[in-house]
């Protein structure tokens, strides 16, 4: 039934960051829109207060580039001139030498001198016994149900306690690109099918892995007894204080409390009690909606949804009868038990309802949880939620702690005079955008906080909730992840160049420096903010905070930069920070997305070094294939490891014309095996240093 989809993205949307195959797939060309965030909200205080925390002492060090030798499938990087090795101070125990960034169009994973890649899992490899091979000219929704999704993001592997050889990966699945996974023709011919596969292809995957030994190559386990999809279609429990309320009831769910499937599983993070979370993301474009305010503050059209799955599912659209509340059971934070598969996975609504990057999660000094999320949106908030209960060696009990506590939204104050704070991105005269905030109770003791509005309706709505309240309007905030040497608190604000433009969008302030029309001042490469708890008490309701870096490419300059005070000619560039990682020292790790529309490179992970003389020296570390952007990153130095998330290689191309060959580069239709592709396969990729420790020399 119904028309057939549209496989071909509308070019002409994109914002500079991003292809507009991006656009149109994994958000639904939101910032083609109009910005969502239309309150007259716009707190931002500019105080002087000179006792405040100041960036570290600043230091020197070495970097040049070399050109990037490519053509074959894993392209090694030469050394750069300088050397990389991570002995410096706050470095981790990966040693290698940073690689030159990589032209955009080169369709290569690549990688330090050194180091090897090894592809655990693609998509559509079967991970059940009996699962169909793959086969893209022949696929199936109940195929695809028991085979692992498309556009891998946020990624996890951990051993089993007690045995190295053994472990469980799991990974979010947040979108599809319908044009790389089927023939046009036949897709054309059957738009049901695909729009049942893709529902599949969404979601989350737990796949058992195993090796020979620590240090080696993890592989895949396609009879693991815990492995699992989670999917558009499998059924989650609503808990929290929104669970059972009227505004989530529908036709179909009288309870409010019983939803099918999790979407646009974007960014996440594994607790200590070993589940997983994961933030449902750009669920906006998978609805048709009324045309109401609160669907407008999300982002949610009247339109026909672009994926047309209410063709598909009545519940796709909030002109059907009995389904006006499905789109407020999409937008939560969801958790899963990758151990026990016959869990039922949880939607947790006490952690409110916006456009969730991920959650993270820091125990505080005294057993309660905090859990840190992004709103991914041009002008929209960070938050926290503090749990009520403490962790316990009761691991069911720990899996109720998101369930109730409190959800505050932050509000940042800058130290430096608002004249200083110019939009340009230059430094004010005390040298650091920098000063302290506060987290804005939204909810207490399981009531509102927020005059008008109940704790239903904050929750359900808990952007109007937000913008009532004086929160402080970023440039969109994906990644929110506690350090866990330090405890401090890192937030990748991707970029916005609608800051400071005419209408009525915010201006620069001092957490968000760089605004304005033209590129020479827009927030086209984004920034990173790193924020201190006050006593480094992850309950705290005060903070400090500092801009650690304003991304972009220090050979190339289009706008003002600063990489913590160290030299800018000395750092890899970077550009659109999205996802944040730590090694066992506690360095950061940061993937990117949109560096091949900024800077003209591809995507990559880099490490920045937090203190000492170094910090703040950015060190490239691989880069993704041609179209792709780096997910999900995770960083096992002690196995000599990096693991990332290769999402959407290839995405600007089309299954009939692809510019990507990545993962197996079967460049020749007529060559490829079952279960292979001549095209390109998002897939979780291990990059590891088969010598051990080689101290960035490469190998012997
Ligand atoms: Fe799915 Fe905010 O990136
Ligand atoms: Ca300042
Ligand atoms: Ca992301």
């Amino acid at each position: 039934m119904g028309t057939p989809l549209n496989l071909l993205p509308m070019f002409g949307h994109t914002r500079g960051n991003r292809s507009a195959a991006t656009c149109h797939f994994k958000c639904g060309n939101a910032c083609a829109k109009d910005v969502c965030n239309t309150s007259t909200n716009n707190y931002f205080r500019d105080i002087a207060d000179a006792a405040l925390t100041r960036r570290a002492a600043l230091g020197l060090g070495g970097v040049a580039a070399g050109a990037v030798v490519v053509g074959a499938h894993l392209a090694t990087a030469p050394e750069a001139a300088a050397d990389f090795g991570g002995n410096g101070q706050g470095g981790g125990k990966l040693n290698f030498k940073a690689i030159a960034p990589v032209p955009k169009n080169v369709d290569a994973l690549t990688v330090p001198a050194g180091y090897d890649s090894h592809v655990i899992i693609r998509w559509g490899d079967p991970i059940f016994n009996d699962a169909p091979e793959f086969d893209a000219k022949n696929q199936s929704a109940a195929a695809q149900a028991k085979q692992f999704g498309y556009n891998n993001d946020y990624l996890n592997i951990t051993a089993d306690q007690g045995n190295s050889r053994r472990g469980i990966l799991v990974a979010n699945h947040e979108y599809t690109n319908e044009e790389l996974m089927f023939d046009a023709e036949w897709a054309a011919a059957n738009p049901e099918e695909v729009r049942r596969i893709a529902i599949e292809a969404h979601g989350m995957a737990v796949v058992e892995v195993r090796r020979d030994k620590a240090g080696e190559p993890w592989n895949y386990v396609k009879s693991g007894a815990r492995n699992r999809r989670i999917t558009g279609s499998t059924p989650f429990t609503v808990d929290g204080y929104a669970a059972g309320s009227d505004l989530l009831k529908t036709v179909a769910d009288p309870t409010g409390k019983r939803v099918l499937g999790t979407l646009n599983n974007c960014a996440g993070g594994t607790t200590p009690w070993g589940t997983v979370l994961s933030g449902e993301e750009n669920f906006n474009q998978y609805f048709q909606g009324t045309g109401s305010a609160t669907d407008a503050r999300y982002g949610i059209s009247s339109a026909p949804s672009e994926r047309g799955w209410e063709l598909t599912d009545p519940r796709f659209s909030a002109q059907n009868k009995g389904y006006e509340n499905e789109i407020n059971r999409f937008g939560w934070v969801v958790e899963i038990d990758p151990q026990d598969p016959t869990s039922t996975p949880v939607k947790h609504t006490a952690l409110g309802r916006f456009k969730h990057e991920g959650a993270n999660i820091r125990v505080a000094e005294d057993g309660r949880v905090v859990a840190y999320s992004g709103d991914d949106e041009r002008f929209d908030y960070v938050y926290k939620f503090v749990s009520k209960n403490k962790i316990s060696k009761d691991r069911e009990a720990n899996k109720k702690l998101l369930s109730e506590g409190d959800l505050y939204v932050a509000q940042f104050t800058g130290d430096s005079p608002a004249s200083e704070i110019d939009g340009s991105g230059k430094l004010p005269s005390d040298g650091a955008f920098d000063g302290s905030g506060k987290w804005i109770a939204l909810t207490k003791n399981g009531k509102s906080q927020v005059p008008g509005m109940s704790i239903e309706e904050v929750l359900v709505y808990t952007r109007l909730a937000a913008d009532k309240m004086g929160a402080t309007k970023m440039d969109r905030p994906e990644d929110v992840e506690p350090n866990p040497v330090t405890g401090k608190l890192y937030i990748a604000l991707t970029n916005n160049t609608d800051r400071g433009k005419p209408g009525k969008k915010a201006g620069a302030d001092e957490a968000n420096p760089r605004a304005g029309a033209t590129s020479a001042t827009a927030n086209r490469d984004g920034h990173v903010i790193e924020l201190t708890e006050t006593k480094n008490d992850a309950t705290a309701v005060t903070f400090n905070w500092n801009i650690l870096l304003l991304c972009g490419d220090p050979k190339n300059p289009v706008s003002q930069q600063y990489f913590a005070g160290y030299p800018a000619e000395k750092v890899s560039p970077i550009s659109c920070p999205d996802n944040l990682a730590f090694d066992s020292k506690g360095t950061l790790w940061i993937s990117t997305d949109g560096q091949p529309g900024t800077i003209g490179y591809c995507d990559a992970l880099h490490k920045v070094t937090l203190t000492g003389a170094e910090r703040g020296k950015v060190e490239q570390f691989l880069a993704v294939p041609f179209g792709a952007e780096t997910c999900g990153p995770l960083i096992h130095d002690r196995d000599n490891s990096v693991f990332v998330s290769v999402q959407h290689p290839g995405e600007g191309g089309s299954f009939a014309a692809p510019i990507s060959y990545f993962p197996d580069y079967i460049t020749n239709p007529a060559q490829a095996k079952k279960g292979q592709l001549s095209g390109p396969r998002p897939s979780v990729v291990q990059v590891y240093s088969p010598a051990g420790a080689n101290n960035g020399k490469g190998n012997k």
